[in-house]
């Protein structure tokens, strides 16, 4: 049976009665997107590798498998430590039946084609909200001196030699920008990566790299350098950096509840949009040097959002806000602007009573005195989150359904919610 298979078997639905707060102190788990991007780095390099505050998600375990699978040994201290070796691994080929539930596959392309100057690797058609294009990867593959073919269903990657180059990114991606750093570590001369994304995830994986050898300036801002260097040497240990879209909907759930809760572990400077936000909307927010303290309010004010590539206000946070956004008084907006189709969970929301219009790029948020508690479903990673956080502040019972979404990127939310004081099950069936 398939890993996606055995892991959706039993685990069907969250049950969460609402409208108790959530107060308390919480630790945040490493960033799935960073460590979806440092474990197939560890391709690169020529020793173990120890990997810490690795976050225990679907995700994470799919990449497990699929790097042992390509003959790897990863072997985990404890759950959140790995030393990863890829000494052995000689394939430079991930079948579908190996990347299929694995949505972020995309870097084992610029890692193997780093480490082999070549890889084959399956893609996943859709993802959860629409079509994920990889054009930008692909052209930067081809600056780089790659041949790039798609058979299939199978992107083929293949160079003779990479030889750094300019490549000017058309579109800010941070799935491209960490490919092509990975594809460039060990490239001839020195690539120039511009208009790059910014994300705290895409300078933890430079952080990674550089800290095995590799020679990458700028990362953090738009103009990233890389000179390559021949050779990575493993033996370092890196500490994967706290998840910022979890810190995020830990703060939107403390100010949605209208509790007080304490969130630890993070950088709180990735946060600044998110804190800007919440204190426009009248919600306290109090900043500690490694945590975060969010109090709610009575009176949540009306606000406008537009997400963006970092460090503007993230998209993986637009489905969580939208839900703080029924509770305010007046009409607000969510504009969003990285994916087009990131409002299914839109008529989810509506079961329980929000009164949100989509008009184009644009959810119109009108205010509503309270939720009701309804079977919904969990229709991506982030609109499940949004799905839990109306639930826990809804009247009565909801239901959250196909919530393999939510295990794929939350290290055990529910436990974390119910030590807050939340009332939300897992029910097995
Ligand atoms: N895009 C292109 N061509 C490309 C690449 C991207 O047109 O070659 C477009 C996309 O369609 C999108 C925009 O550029 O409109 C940004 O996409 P990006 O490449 O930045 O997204 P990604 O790397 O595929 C990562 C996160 C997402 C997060 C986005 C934006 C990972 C594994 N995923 O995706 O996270 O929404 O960046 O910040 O890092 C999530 O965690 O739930 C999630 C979806």
């Amino acid at each position: 049976m398939h890993i996606e298979e055995r892991w959706c078997l039993g685990l069907k639905k969250l049950v969460i009665n609402g409208q108790k707060p959530l107060r308390g102190e919480i630790d945040i788990s490493g960033a799935k997107n960073a460590a979806v991007a440092v474990l197939p780095a560890t391709l690169l390099s020529d020793g173990p590798c120890r990997i810490e505050n690795i976050p225990d998600i679907k995700d994470v375990k799919i990449l497990k498998e699929i790097l042992e699978q390509l003959g790897a040994d990863v072997s985990f201290e404890d759950k959140n430590t790995a030393v990863i070796n890829t000494a052995k691994v000689n394939s430079y080929t991930a079948p579908y039946e190996m990347v299929k539930s694995m949505r972020a596959s995309y870097y084992l392309l610029g890692a193997l084609l780093g480490r082999f100057k070549r890889a084959e690797v399956s893609l996943p058609g859709g993802c959860d909200f629409g079509f994920r294009p990889i054009d930008q990867h692909i052209k930067g593959f081809e600056a780089l001196g790659a041949k790039v073919e798609i058979e299939h269903g199978i992107v083929k990657v293949y160079a003779e030699e990479l030889v750094g180059c300019p490549i000017y990114l058309d579109i800010v991606s941070v799935g491209a920008t960490i490919n092509l750093m990975l594809a460039a570590v060990k490239a001839k001369g020195t690539t120039i990566l511009e208009n790059a994304a910014k994300e705290p995830h895409v300078v933890d994986v430079a952080n990674f790299l550089n800290a095995m050898g590799a020679n990458i300036k700028g990362a953090g801002t738009d103009i990233i350098k890389i000179k390559g260097v021949q050779t990575l040497n493993g033996g370092g240990t890196h500490a994967i950096i706290p998840d910022m879209i979890e810190a995020g909907t830990f703060m939107i759930a403390a100010a949605a509840t209208k509790g007080d809760v304490v969130i630890k572990n993070i950088i709180p400077k990735h946060m600044e949009s998110l804190t800007a936000k919440l204190i426009e909307m009248n919600i306290k927010v109090t900043e500690g040097e490694d945590f975060i303290r969010v109090q709610g309010t009575e009176k949540v004010s009306k606000a406008n959002i537009k997400t963006l590539p970092y460090p503007g206000f993230p998209t993986d946070l637009h489905p969580p806000a939208a839900v703080l956004l029924c509770l305010a008084e007046g009409t607000s907006t969510i504009t969003e602007g990285v994916w087009d189709l990131r409002f299914q969970y839109v008529d989810e929301l509506k079961r329980m009573g929000a009164k949100i219009k989509v008009e184009g790029r644009i959810a119109v948020i009108e205010g509503t005195p309270q939720l009701s508690g309804a079977p919904v479903k969990a229709t991506d990673l982030r609109a499940g989150a949004a799905m839990v956080i109306a639930g826990l502040i809804a009247e009565g019972k909801t239901e959250v359904h196909d919530i393999k979404y939510i295990d794929r990127g939350y290290e055990d939310l529910e436990g974390k919610l119910r030590s807050l004081g939340a009332d939300i099950e897992r029910v097995v069936k």
